[in-house]
């Protein structure tokens, strides 16, 4: 397929769901060839290579239980990606003194350590091609140092991206490569049960949470624009918890 991504391989973990798929569909209608990573519905991996398909992009996917000691094995199912994006993004509710070691480590392994893991085994092979593209998620607010009441170890594990984002920056950004944050706002997805839907109206400017398609608008466009680099990009309506 024609498009600004012609001729390119965009891996998307956490691609066969939410705001990750609907990111994967806009690559693979823009000409990359995309490969969805998904948790364990076969189901969401089918449907999402099918529909990129049926838009006449190229496509294919993998299921994969994804934590930082996967990284290896998710890197081998699909060839080394000119586009990585790291969608998939556990969380937890809970004030600070509720949080377990098991919280702690799940989360910020999975929100920052996997990301960066995967990073830095993609970074050179992008900077030696002099063109790549990384777009990391980040959280509602995680675009700077704030205080969380209930989801503190995500938040500072979403804003720790900002610091890797700035960095591949700094070091990769004169060889073609470009690393950014998206931090959406309250987003309702195939995966919001009524609490979280609740939670986002309450919470949601004008009590309309966002999409997942309106997310990934804007960040189909950051990767089409490499001059924007090293950016930690609030797409939120403006929104504060
Ligand atoms: N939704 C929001 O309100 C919101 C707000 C702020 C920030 N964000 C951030 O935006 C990003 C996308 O969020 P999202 O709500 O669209 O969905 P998400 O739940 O973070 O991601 C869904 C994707 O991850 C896969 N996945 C689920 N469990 C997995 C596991 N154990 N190992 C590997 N992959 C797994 C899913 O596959 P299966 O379908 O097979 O499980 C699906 O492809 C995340 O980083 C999130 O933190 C979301």
């Amino acid at each position: 397929m024609e498009g600004i991504f012609a001729g390119k391989t965009a891996l998307v973990i956490g691609g066969t769901g939410g705001i990750g798929r609907a990111l994967a569909l806009r690559l693979g209608a823009r000409g990359a060839r995309v490969f969805v990573q998904g948790g364990s519905s076969q189901e969401r991996l089918e449907g999402t290579v099918q529909a990129i398909r049926d838009a006449g992009g190229e496509a294919g996917g993998f299921l994969c239980d994804a934590g930082p000691e996967s990284a290896a094995r998710i890197l081998d199912q699909a060839p080394p990606p000119d586009i990585l994006v790291c969608a998939w993004g556990p969380y937890k509710r809970a004030p600070v003194e509720r949080l377990t070691s098991r919280d702690w480590i799940f989360l910020t392994a999975n929100n920052l350590a996997l990301p960066g893991i995967l990073i830095s085994s993609v970074l050179e092979g992008m900077i030696n091609k002099k063109w790549g593209r990384i777009l990391l998620f980040g959280s509602t607010n995680t675009d700077a140092i704030r205080g969380f009441a209930t989801t503190a170890a995500y938040s500072a594990a979403k804003t720790a991206l900002g610091v890797v984002a700035k960095s591949v920056a700094l070091t990769a950004g004169p060889h073609g490569v470009t690393c950014n944050v998206v931090c959406p706002g309250l987003t309702d997805t195939e995966y919001t049960d009524e609490a979280a839907g609740n939670y986002n109206r309450e919470r949601s400017p004008g009590g309309i949470p966002l999409n997942a398609d309106e997310i990934a608008e804007v960040a189909v466009e950051i990767l089409e624009h490499p001059q924007v680099n090293g950016a930690i990009i609030p797409v939120d309506r403006g929104l504060r918890l």
